[in-house]
């Protein structure tokens, strides 16, 4: 189906004003992306409307439950002590960092987790946070400096407005974005790259396009995670996730795997030659 940039913007409009997604913030480059994505196979209009709505669904449903950002910002703002050690600062991001679960269930090994991942991949000066959830409320546990560059990325707008509202509270660059990073991937330079607990959500979107995003991120090494479990905690998902990694991983590349309790981390050193002229 022909969509005209009319159509596009209607239904893009349309979606945005559902219910589900009115007070979401959600960043329409993605709906307009899947517009055109879905439109190559779909020929009327109530259908298509039908199969963007629930590509929307996988992609971000599970994510749109909103903590309450006015609340938690306003008890940012009452605490006295933002010290990165600060016992009342890492309380408020525990909390922030239970109400996803993604983010939840590392909470039992984040020192570990970051220990062991700088150990191999080096102690970075420049992160790019890719689908960030609320992962950044991690900081105070990677034990970095203050002038560490955090770049965080997510498609819902009061999420960054939020992490930016907490960076600056704790003295790091308020630098996070909405952006759909497989729209436009981030052009910056940086020592790691975290994508977390996302590629295989990303594969549903569009089968392939984690090599296509892996290969237009410049980043040293890549820290690509997925969960060892399904949600029911009973079936390992864990030889299906080492294979949609490799099946993605661009040419040449240097893998290796950690493993924590429920999380497989596959760090993949990035060595193009375009990635390294740009250093
Ligand atoms: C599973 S959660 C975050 C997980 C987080 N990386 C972690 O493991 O701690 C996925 C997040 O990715 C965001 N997201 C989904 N697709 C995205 C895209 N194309 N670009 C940027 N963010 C995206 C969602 O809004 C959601 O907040």
């Amino acid at each position: 189906m022909n969509v005209s940039t009319d159509l596009k913007n209607r239904l893009r409009k349309k979606i945005l004003a559902s219910k589900k997604y009115r007070e979401s913030g959600l960043n329409g480059n993605t709906i307009a992306d899947l517009i055109g994505q879905e439109a190559s196979r779909i020929s009327s209009e109530k259908e298509l409307l039908k199969a963007v709505r629930r590509k929307l669904h996988n992609i971000v449903a599970p994510y749109l439950g909103q903590p309450d950002y006015d609340s938690y910002t306003e008890r940012l703002n009452r605490i006295n002590d933002v010290s990165l050690t600060s016992p009342e600062l890492r309380e408020f991001c525990l909390d922030v960092l239970r109400e996803h679960a993604s983010t939840a269930e590392r909470i039992p090994f984040m020192d570990a987790f970051y220990r062991e991942l700088f150990r191999q991949a080096g102690h970075p000066a420049i992160i790019l946070d890719l689908a960030c959830g609320l992962h950044p409320l991690a900081f105070p546990w990677m034990e970095l400096p203050l002038t560490t560059r955090y770049h965080a990325y997510d498609i819902i707008q009061p999420r960054i407005d939020f992490i930016n509202h907490f960076f600056s509270k704790i003295g790091l660059a308020p630098l996070a974005e909405n952006k759909d990073i497989l729209v436009a991937p981030p052009q910056i330079q940086a020592d790691l790259g975290f994508f977390l607990k996302e590629a295989h959500r990303f594969e549903k979107r569009g089968s392939g396009c984690n090599r296509r995003f892996w290969q237009n991120i410049h980043v040293d090494t890549l820290a690509v995670s997925l969960p060892t479990n399904d949600l029911s905690g009973f079936h390992s998902l864990t030889e299906y996730h080492r294979r949609l990694v490799h099946e993605n991983l661009p040419d040449g590349q240097d893998i290796l795997e950690v493993e924590f309790t429920n999380e497989l981390v596959f760090l993949i050193k990035i060595k193009s030659e375009d990635h390294h002229a740009q250093k």
